[in-house]
């Protein structure tokens, strides 16, 4: 496409998440400070040249009066970022009840609730009208800021309802969705009472996307089995219209993690944690306390390590950051105070008059910290129990090339699938298993630490978030542009 002065202008993006890419603090009636998170998509999207990439989405708070939205309106515009306002029934029954409680739990494997069948029958029912009932409302500001020719991303699981809105709205609209958490098997996906509604809602869009072939094909299944729809190598076809279903692993921006540790701050840190951590070995565990993540399972395998192996006691620490989420949901709370107690007594079993074996922190870190983090670590442990991806597995490769350490990875990552050769590849509800990788890593020789290590930053370096955007863009336009050489046949 091109401007009227004839400079080629780039095709705008319409990006749409559940949370814009900035936290917003209130300092007055009319003003807001806003901080851009430097999440896998930001970075993504900033180092796509070819689209000129706007936000929409929920800026995390709750803004009941007309002029603070306002102000809050005009300071995101700044951003490039377009609210989405929620007020706190809606948050409530759609973000922390269908998302959090009812999808997230179902797509990770931890089946649906349990507890009280009645009353989550019938709350299912109203959370999944609040779904719907948000995803409309992202729909309508969508629709506000479209402009023929613009593509509309949608991302993740709280917004499956949005392409069926957006199409509602015009057919011609270009919709691609991604999910960043797995695709659960089909057996999984029929428990759902909204099961065909929400597949359907997704088959809308014009491309699917998933981080492996494995979601993928789950979700291809999903829709023969429980619709009744035809799956080809394409995706899945309804009554002659095709939605492309494929799967587009996602990356990091791995530039910014080893120039990162250049910087003087980083460079810093490391020096003094260095020093600190002067004598032992260093574990390290970076993950969202969420359930999903095996913190419980991996403080578990941790302790058996040490039970095993008393030579180790007082040559190894574990530091285990765990960022605070979710935390109006009593799972996460039950979890938190579950995680402190295993801790507790670990430290009590095996800690010392000086030294403890686990430091765990309930918060998150900022780059530098992290960046340092990542390159002083011999061993880090990503245990999670199901994962979309875990971009933490990258972003600790992405910052070893000098210590080349060892990276223990859940089968049940996505990641598994890009860096399982590299590796050691772990059940993390094996406790045994973890318990006995962790020595063999703890153990391994340089040779052998050089080889893995070589083979996953490759692959780190190689596939990138801002590759994995343009990738995702593209297959959405040539999709679409098939589409409609198809019906003019
Ligand atoms: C996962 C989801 C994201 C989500 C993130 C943080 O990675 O796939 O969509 O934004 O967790 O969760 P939160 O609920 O705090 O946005």
């Amino acid at each position: 496409c091109e401007k009227q002065d004839g400079r080629p202008s780039r095709q705008r993006l319409l990006v749409v998440a559940n949370r814009l890419p900035v936290s917003a603090i209130r300092r007055g009636e009319d003003s807001w400070s806003l901080e851009m998170s430097a999440g896998g998509l930001v970075s993504a999207l900033l180092g796509v040249k070819e689209f000129e990439a706007r936000w929409i989405g929920w800026a995390g708070v709750n803004v009941p009066d007309e002029i603070g939205q306002k102000a809050l309106t005009r300071a995101l515009a700044e951003k490039r970022c377009i609210p989405v306002f929620l007020d706190e029934e809606i948050v409530h029954q759609y973000y922390n009840g269908y998302c959090n409680n009812i999808l997230w739990p179902l797509f990770h494997y931890l089946g649906l609730p349990q507890e009280d069948r009645l009353a989550t029958t019938r709350s299912f029912q109203s959370q999944f009208a609040a779904y719907k009932k948000a995803n409309q409302m992202f729909a309508d500001v969508v629709n506000e800021h479209y402009e023929e020719g613009d593509v509309v991303w949608c991302h993740d699981y709280h917004l499956m309802f949005l392409p069926k809105c957006l199409k509602d709205y015009d057919s011609k609209m270009k919709v691609g969705w991604f999910l960043h958490t797995p695709f659960p098997s089909s057996e999984i996906h029929r428990t759902l009472p909204s099961r065909s509604e929400l597949l359907r809602a997704v088959l809308a869009a014009d491309l699917v996307g998933f981080h492996t072939y494995d979601y993928a094909r789950h979700f291809v299944s999903a829709c023969t089995r429980i619709l009744g729809l035809e799956g080809t190598p394409e995706g899945v076809e309804d009554q002659g219209r095709l939605t492309r279903v494929a799967a587009f692993p996602i990356g990091i921006d791995s530039d910014r993690f080893i120039r990162g540790l250049e910087d003087p701050q980083v460079q810093e840190h490391i020096k003094k944690m260095k020093e600190r951590l002067a004598g032992r070995k260093v574990m390290l565990g970076v993950d969202r306390l969420d359930m999903i993540k095996g913190i419980p399972q991996k403080l578990l395998a941790f302790e058996k390590f040490l039970e095993e192996n008393p030579t180790w006691r007082d040559k190894v620490v574990l530091l285990q950051i765990a960022v605070p989420t979710r935390t109006d949901v009593p799972e996460y709370q039950k979890l938190t105070s579950q995680v402190h107690e295993i801790v507790g007594r670990i430290n009590g079993r095996f800690g010392t008059l000086t030294a403890v074996p686990i430091h765990h922190l309930d918060c998150s870190l900022d780059f530098h910290e992290l960046c340092a983090l990542y390159a002083v670590t011999d061993v880090a442990l990503v245990t999670s129990l199901r994962d979309g991806m875990n971009l933490v597995s990258y972003e600790f490769v992405a910052c070893q090339d000098a210590k080349r350490g060892v990276l223990i990875l859940s089968e049940f990552a996505g990641a598994a699938q890009s860096l399982g050769a590299g590796a050691i590849l772990v059940n993390p509800w094996n406790i045994t298993e973890v318990a006995n990788s962790i020595a063999q890593a703890l153990n391994m020789d340089s040779e052998q630490r050089e080889k893995r290590h070589k083979h996953n930053f490759l692959h780190v370096t190689a596939h990138t978030a801002q590759e994995w955007a343009e990738t995702f863009v593209s297959e959405l336009n040539d999709t679409v542009v098939a589409a409609q050489l198809r019906t003019r046949q």
